[in-house]
């Protein structure tokens, strides 16, 4: 009986500390915000998570199943929400472990990581507070936490977050499929803008590039080796004495005429710009931060100094609308020297020597327009996100008729809105090659599309092996860009053999015959949210065997990459069909599978999307077992912002059988773009083999079609000789 009345007690008291929501509604049907008691809007609102602020379309209905419990413990607001035991999780943005996240705990609290060494990888420089859950039945549920400050989140049978801030909002989410649950997060978060055509190619970087004579060569040499490429990156060499918007006197002497080389070579220019400010009477920009008064402040209201690369420097308040404005007006002098878009990098902020790597919680923001005035606690996790949407409107400044194109280490849910972001600084082994397949993977279900790692790694020496292996994979993620660290071993394709050489080119190659499909992926992306790069689940979200699968994953909906190292990889059931490519097998080139029932464009190879035409296409087909298969090709000047005003077209692709031919047609959709008058040749991929029609002129070809014997990816008959390391 006492353990009785002790037990009660103890339930007595917990019921007494926790609390339901007090007020709730419905924002969209199957989306439901619930608010704390005593909640204070000024410290969360505006929120940088949402493009429009949350607004009441209905009631919560008393059969919502999801439901926050809000308590006090340790000082900490916690919410503790209970979600089905038997679900899997996943989602928290750019994480480190496995893909199915139930019984992690993550931190939110961005930091410079270098080889994701700091607190065992349980941060690293973004943060998402979203869960993406799958129930059994296939059915998805999604929690977004409303909340900026330093954090923590567990992901367990009760999702719960600890933050060192307000109590805040918690958005709930409940839908049918993954893919209704991925459209309803940016319905409220917005989409990914379209990306310039040229940022989807082949990218070259390295800790630096330097001097501008460097740069040229490695331009020449992806020419020379017929490595299909757009993008050379400018890493922080370029600068004089590593300061923002300038130029190295010596190295960097005539950076239009730099540009204007790349340019005529089919490249495009990437600059790096970071948010430290080198602190330097007589250097403009640091001159105008503080006779504007502009920088971060510290606990006395002077502006912090903290040290990054070009010693000490000021940090810009990016949570200041005027702050914004200001940075976007240095874009415009630098972008005209050609170049064509912005690395934003170590915007955690990194401060070296900092706490935590950082600067002091105690630091103050300003605000402004609607944005309270508070400590770095609060916007510690955003200052990266505040960075880039003030560089986007830079870029836009300078170039209002051009997609800007910018990538951010740092960022935020929500921040896919104004940049694409690659992984940070990762190391170059196997176990960091293969842990990025489900970092990036993450990413996109957490609602940013375009991101990718540093293929070859970036720490420590890399190796041919590696980098064979590495870009033979990487092809396939959304952002495809090489890049190691200062010192480090060169990694381009061709700084080993001719056999990594080979590896390389092959698997570029690929990318570039496969953009027409994946400029219709990110175009799809920007309208509804989908990821680029899938988890292999959402295949088929009701086979319970590939909820953990992140080896193998998909590229869009109708491709299946599965790498020559993964013979345990769990497959979707069915007709999936590997598409022999032209090349003979090399060992090391991805098996890639065709969904049944899909039909992918492809097109004739070309060395920089500047030289991509789709006049003549490739269409692979693996009819279902109707015979019948579809899909779509979308297309517009690949730049700029005409799309907007109707300037695209968009072809639906089908295929027909009736007795033994098969039609496959390409007719316009949408779009006030005209048909283009082309040469089609269709592919039927069938038992690991292709059949070709002849080229055809016009929008339809038939062609015998030989039943399909083989059912399915048969594991034996494929081979796997890659080891990892
Ligand atoms: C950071 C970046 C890395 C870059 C280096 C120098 O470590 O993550 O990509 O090369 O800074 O700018």
């Amino acid at each position: 009986m006492r353990k009785i009345n002790q037990l009660l007690s103890a339930f007595l008291f917990c019921v007494s500390l926790s609390a339901v929501a007090q007020q709730s509604y419905l924002t969209a049907p199957g989306v439901a915000v619930f608010y704390p008691q005593d909640y204070d809007a000024a410290a969360h609102s505006p929120s940088p998570i949402f493009e429009q602020d949350l607004a009441p379309v209905g009631n919560v209905p008393s059969s919502w199943k999801i439901r926050p419990m809000y308590s006090v413990q340790d000082g900490k607001n916690v919410v503790r929400i209970p979600v089905d035991a038997d679900a899997d999780l996943y989602g928290g943005g750019e994480v480190w472990g496995p893909l199915r996240r139930n019984g992690k705990t993550i931190q939110f609290f961005n930091i410079d990581t270098p080889c994701y060494g700091v607190d065992g990888g349980s941060h690293l420089y973004q943060s998402h507070p979203w869960v993406f859950g799958l129930r059994k039945d296939g059915t998805a549920f999604g929690i977004i936490a409303d909340n900026t400050w330093k954090s923590e989140m567990t992901t367990d049978a009760e999702v719960v977050f600890r933050s060192e801030g307000p109590a805040f909002r918690v958005v709930i989410i409940e839908k049918e499929s993954p893919e209704a649950l991925m459209q309803a997060l940016v319905q409220h978060t917005g989409t990914m803008p379209l990306p310039p055509l040229w940022s989807l190619g082949y990218q070259q970087c390295r800790y630096s590039y330097h001097p501008d004579t460097r740069v040229k060569e490695i331009a020449d040499t992806l020419r020379h080796y017929q490595i299909p490429s757009d993008v050379i990156w400018m890493d922080i060499h370029y600068m004089d004495q590593y300061k923002i918007f300038t130029w190295h006197p010596e190295e960097f002497s005539k950076p239009k005429e730099l540009n204007d080389y790349l340019h005529s070579l089919n490249f495009k220019s990437v600059y790096m710009i970071d948010p430290g400010v080198k602190a330097q009477k007589g250097y403009w920009v640091d001159d105008q931060l503080m006779q504007n008064g502009y920088a971060v402040l510290d606990e006395n209201d002077k502006p912090f100094v903290g040290k990054v690369w070009p010693g000490d420097c000021h940090f810009p308040d990016f949570t200041r609308p005027e702050v914004r404005s200001w940075w976007s007006t240095l874009y415009p002098p630098f972008m005209a020297q050609g170049v064509d878009g912005i690395w934003n990098d170590m915007n955690e902020p990194s401060v070296f020597g900092g706490p935590a790597g950082t600067m002091p919680m105690t630091n103050k923001h300003l605000g402004g327009d609607g944005l309270r005035a508070d400590s770095h606690l609060r916007y510690h996790n955003v200052y990266g996100l505040n960075m880039v949407r003030a560089s986007r409107q830079g870029l836009l400044l300078a170039n209002p008729d051009k997609r800007p194109f910018i990538l951010s280490r740092s960022n935020f849910l929500g921040g896919h809105r104004y940049a694409a972001t690659w992984t940070g600084d990762n190391y170059s082994n196997w176990e960091q090659f293969m842990a990025s397949i489900p970092m990036s993977i993450t990413l996109g279900l957490s609602g940013q599309p375009f991101n990718g790692p540093d293929i070859g790694g970036f720490c420590g020496d890399s190796n041919a092996k590696l980098v064979a292996n590495w870009t033979a994979v990487g092809v396939y993620f959304p952002f495809v860009r090489n890049h190691c660290i200062d010192g480090g071993r060169a990694q381009e394709p061709w700084a080993f053999d001719q056999q990594t050489l080979d590896v390389c080119r092959t698997a570029i190659n690929r990318r570039y015959r496969l953009m027409p499909y994946i400029y219709t992926l990110f175009q799809e992306a920007s309208v509804n949210g989908m990821p680029v790069m899938r988890p292999v689940f959402m295949a088929d979200a009701k086979d319970a065997s590939l909820r953990a699968e992140q080896k193998a994953f998909m590229l869009g909906a109708d491709l299946l990459v599965l790498p020559r190292w993964a013979g345990d990889a769990q497959l979707p059931q069915g007709d999936w069909d590997i598409i022999p490519f032209e090349a003979a097998d090399d060992g090391f080139q991805p098996y890639v599978a065709l969904r049944p029932g899909a039909i992918v464009p492809m097109a004739n190879l070309y060395q920089n999307t500047t030289e991509m035409r789709t006049d003549s296409l490739t269409l692979l087909v693996n009819p279902d077992a109707e015979g019948v298969a579809a899909g779509t090709l979308y297309e517009d000047a690949g730049d700029g912002f005409q799309f907007r005003h109707g300037q695209y077209a968009q072809y639906s692709i089908k295929a027909q059988t009736v007795g033994k031919k098969i039609t496959v047609s390409l007719s316009k959709a949408d779009g006030k773009l005209a048909e283009k008058s082309r040469t089609l040749r269709v592919g039927i991929v069938s038992d690991g083999k292709i059949t070709y029609s002849p080229w055809t002129a016009g929008s339809e070809v038939t062609m015998k079609v030989a039943p399909d014997k083989q059912q399915g990816i048969d594991k034996n008959k494929l081979t796997f000789p890659q080891v990892p390391e």
